[in-house]
């Protein structure tokens, strides 16, 4: 198994301090930091763009940025984010009419491609694309907010993409978002996620380290 990745999510981090906070989880053994990109057209909510990707490379983050497009359309913004620094960029199927196009566009422009599944959305369509992935991303909560509940069918949807991925025989990261804190991320190893987003569990915690250290420890 791929050593396990932890990827703090920093739409609960404190954005009037941005740089810092973000530091401040990777210097705590964060590995990744994903970055939540919201339209308030593809999902009710507004958040960053590129400019603040660009803002965390210049105030001198050098860990991946994993960013989550929740965009419509999204096609437009993608060189933007290979030019402001991002490393994974990864699409929802919804929020594109040529998902094979837009996989492949991401690559052309020297990231990774991650492609996002929603928490009613089957897994079909990556038996299409699974040369042209290098993440898939198991949504389990509907996309636009922090702090919601985890919802328990994906589990049984990471247990299907652990399968697809292995006899694949590619090498693609399975990532789990939302809801993710350390009394579920055992559960969460076990159905085959190698890559945890957490942002309100740890973001809310006064101890970053002590939280990184228990959604690793879970491991089973
Ligand atoms: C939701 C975002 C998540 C969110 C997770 O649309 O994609 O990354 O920040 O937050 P928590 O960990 O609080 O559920
Ligand atoms: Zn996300």
């Amino acid at each position: 198994p791929q050593p396990l990745v932890i990827a703090p999510s920093i739409l609960s981090a404190d954005f009037a301090r941005l740089g810092e906070d973000t530091q401040a989880v990777l210097d705590a053994g964060a590995d990744w930091v994903h970055f939540d990109v919201m339209d308030n057209h593809y999902v009710p909510n507004l958040t960053i763009g590129p400019m603040v990707c660009k803002a965390l490379r210049d105030y001198g983050i050098t860990a991946p940025i994993d960013v989550h497009l929740m965009v419509e359309p999204v096609d437009r913004i993608i060189p933007d984010f290979a030019e402001a620094g991002a490393s994974v960029i990864s699409v929802h199927p919804e929020a594109t009419r040529h998902v094979d196009r837009t996989l492949s566009l991401i690559r052309e422009c020297g990231c990774r491609a991650g492609l996002v599944f929603n928490p009613a959305t089957p897994l079909d369509m990556l038996d299409w694309v699974m040369d042209k992935v290098d993440l898939i991303l198991i949504m389990s909560v509907n996309p636009g907010f922090g702090g919601q509940k985890f919802i328990p069918a994906a589990l049984d949807k990471l247990r299907q993409a652990r399968q697809r991925i292995d006899a694949s025989g590619f090498d693609i990261r399975l990532e789990i978002d939302g809801g993710v804190k350390p009394d579920n991320a055992a559960e969460i190893v076990a159905a085959g996620a190698d890559t945890l987003v957490a942002g309100s569990a740890i973001f809310g915690a006064e101890d970053y380290a002590a939280v990184i250290r228990d959604l690793r420890s879970t491991r089973v």
